[in-house]
């Protein structure tokens, strides 16, 4: 959807379908990404130093490590993903890199990646972190109790500290947003998307204060200028965006 080179078919098809049903989804997808540069360098100006990335996907675009270290050379990052294939590329483009690292585990496993040497090393866990689940909660069925687990991150980290999510919905774009998660179940994917409201979302970031402009639509969120938006009105209200602090 971004474009850039670490994709397969089998992505690149699933991906036509869904641009296909949803035409400016590409638009969607590099408004979140624009969301996320944003989120990291507002968390940084509030003088945060240290990253959580979970679900950070296959390196793309002013990736986490790029924008914080922009900012501040010192920045450590420790980005969590399951996916052996993100977790290799992620290898290889941090291997100079000794302030960031990539930790392989299931979000599930928050003891384990807390404790994991990549945490150790690089996060100091009394001063604030800015936690990421960009495009990621989405993957977690009511089933597994998403806000149980983002609740047990958050009581992990000290006050000061920040949580930055995406999430898609259904909202406003209707039955299309259904459709597209059947799609990827058809598709044979482990990763099933659960589309929430914005009730849904909001429950999420339970025990954190949400910044101005609150949870909004990802290009809505304190856009800086028209690469940050998209032409299409409802690309920018297909993911829901926020960023909270822990009081
Ligand atoms: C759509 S990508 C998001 C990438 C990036 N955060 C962004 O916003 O561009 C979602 C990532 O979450 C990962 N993921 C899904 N479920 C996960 C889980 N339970 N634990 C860890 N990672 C997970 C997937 O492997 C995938 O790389």
């Amino acid at each position: 959807m971004l474009g850039g080179a670490h994709n397969f078919a089998v992505d690149r098809e699933i991906a036509l379908q869904i641009d296909r049903m949803m035409p400016g989804l590409r638009a969607g997808a590099r408004v979140n990404r624009a969301f996320l540069g944003r989120a990291v360098r507002f968390m940084a100006d509030q003088g945060v130093r240290q990253f959580l990335d979970i679900g950070s996907g296959i390196p793309t675009v002013s990736n986490v490590h790029e924008v914080a270290q922009a900012v501040d050379p010192e920045c450590r990052v420790v980005y969590v993903d399951r996916d052996p294939i993100a977790v290799a590329h992620s290898e290889l483009m941090l291997a100079d890199n000794d302030r960031a690292a990539i930790v392989r585990a299931d979000m599930r496993d928050v003891e384990g990646i807390l404790n994991s040497p990549q945490a150790r090393r690089l996060l100091d866990f009394d001063q604030p972190v800015g936690l990421l689940m960009m495009l990621m909660l989405h993957w977690i069925p009511d089933e597994w109790e998403p806000a149980g687990l983002v609740a047990r991150y958050r009581d992990a980290l000290p006050a000061g500290s920040y949580l930055a999510a995406s999430h898609v919905s259904a909202d406003h774009v209707g039955s299309r947003m259904h459709r597209a998660a059947e799609m990827i179940k058809e598709s044979g994917s482990r990763d099933q998307l659960t589309v929430r409201t914005h009730a849904g979302v909001l429950a999420l970031f339970d025990g954190f204060d949400l910044v101005e402009p609150g949870l909004v639509g990802c290009g809505e969120w304190r856009p800086s200028g028209p690469a940050d938006v998209s032409d299409e009105p409802m690309m920018n209200m297909l993911l829901y965006a926020g960023v909270g602090r822990k009081p």
